[in-house]
């Protein structure tokens, strides 16, 4: 197997790199990643030196970067995307042209170089907020409310003409979030983890009380692995470990854990167009014999010990750019803030 990853020095893109390296003794891995502010060099040092381990620095939407590191690939797995809600309703149109445009020009190479198998990361943000007690099923419609999923449930469309036009036998991932090392300080479980350890606010949207469903990293990849190796062509997956949570409950977990003043947890003014739960049924994946491996409650004891213990893979990270963002963000929130 010669196996693109794009995106591959992002959170789950370099998990997936370490994950493919172990589990495919004989495969070769190409990342192609544009670092953007999201992606860090420093996610793959582990497999620096490796060599069945190759590093482009390239963007997805661009046809001739994107072939030339898919050339004499078997498999492609994508993962490159603009990921954060809060940013794409900021900036919607590079999140258009990576997670629409970058996905088509991908597809299409795809296509050309006759790469066995295409895998599209997507998302259960582009089913849009789900009524409890349902579970979104994979033949739902898609009802997406942010521009971020938005342009994830336009890829999925994407893939599904690609593979029903061009015979391309690709296949569509969609995760729950995501959780675990390496994350980018910008989603709210490495942002309150790392807040809490530095003595700082932690920004609660609204009462709190959205729910998500939390998947370790590893038992993401474990999963998009599993469907690489055994799904069909032209299906959807859905991939969740069934860890349901309110936010307050990871915002107490998380305050517990850190060791800091419940004092920091503060209610701040929303998120616009903020979905209320999200919510898979994985029967599907199931049935190709996958499972989560990782409790949430010990997956959440180990992200946040880890991040204790590599302030010095993110305090550069908080230190720079991100604190324009982090002000834009959350400096008047915070001031219109109750505890
Ligand atoms: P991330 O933001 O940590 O990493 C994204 C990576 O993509 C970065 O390395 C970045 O440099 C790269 N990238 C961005 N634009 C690019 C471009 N134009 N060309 C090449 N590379 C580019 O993201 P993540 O959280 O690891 O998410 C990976 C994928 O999984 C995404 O497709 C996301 O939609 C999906 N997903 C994420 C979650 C989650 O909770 N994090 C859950 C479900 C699905
Ligand atoms: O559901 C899968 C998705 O999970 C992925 O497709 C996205 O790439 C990933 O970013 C994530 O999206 P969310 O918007 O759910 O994740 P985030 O960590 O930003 O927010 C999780 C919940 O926490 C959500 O209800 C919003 C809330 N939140 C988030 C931040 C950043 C806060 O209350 N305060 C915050 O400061």
């Amino acid at each position: 197997m010669r196996l693109l990853i794009a995106g591959g020095a992002g959170f789950i893109g370099s998990a997936f790199v370490r994950f493919a390296l172990r589990r495919w003794p004989e495969c070769e891995v190409i990342v192609l990643d544009k670092l953007t502010y999201a992606g860090n060099p420093r996610n793959l040092d582990s497999v620096e030196g490796e060599r069945r381990f190759h590093f482009v620095q390239g963007d997805i939407a661009d046809d001739a970067q994107a072939r030339s590191a898919m050339s004499g690939c078997s498999h492609v797995v994508n993962f490159a995307a603009e990921t954060h809600v809060d940013r794409s309703i900021l900036h919607p149109e590079v999140v258009v042209r990576t997670n629409v445009e970058g996905a088509r020009v991908l597809l299409h190479a795809a296509v050309d170089l006759d790469v066995e198998r295409y895998l599209q990361v997507s998302t259960d943000e582009v089913y849009g907020p789900i009524d409890a007690p349902r579970r979104a099923r994979e033949e739902d419609a898609l009802r997406p409310r942010s521009p971020y999923a938005a342009s994830k449930a336009a890829a999925d469309l994407m893939v599904g003409a690609y593979h029903a036009t061009y015979g391309l036998p690709a296949l569509i991932t969609r995760g729950a979030n995501t959780y675990g090392p390496f994350q980018y300080p910008e989603k709210m479980i490495p942002l309150f983890v790392t807040n809490a350890l530095d003595g700082l606010p932690l920004p609660v949207y609204t009462d709190g009380l959205q729910v998500r469903d939390w998947l370790a990293v590893d038992d993401h990849c474990s999963g998009i692995a599993a469907i690489l190796e055994h799904g069909t062509p032209g299906e959807i997956y859905n991939v969740e470990a069934g860890n349901e949570r309110a936010n307050m409950d990871v915002v107490e977990a998380i305050v517990e854990l850190a060791g800091c003043d419940r004092g920091l947890v503060r209610h701040v003014p929303d998120r616009p167009g903020h979905d209320r739960r999200y919510a898979l049924n994985t029967e599907k994946l199931r049935a190709l014999g996958w499972r989560p491996r990782v409790p949430f409650d010990t997956g959440l004891r180990d992200t946040v010990e880890w991040y204790r213990e590599h302030r010095a893979w993110w305090e550069p990270i908080k230190s720079g750019s991100f604190r324009d963002y982090y002000r834009h963000q959350y400096e008047q929130r915070l001031a219109e803030s109750v505890p």
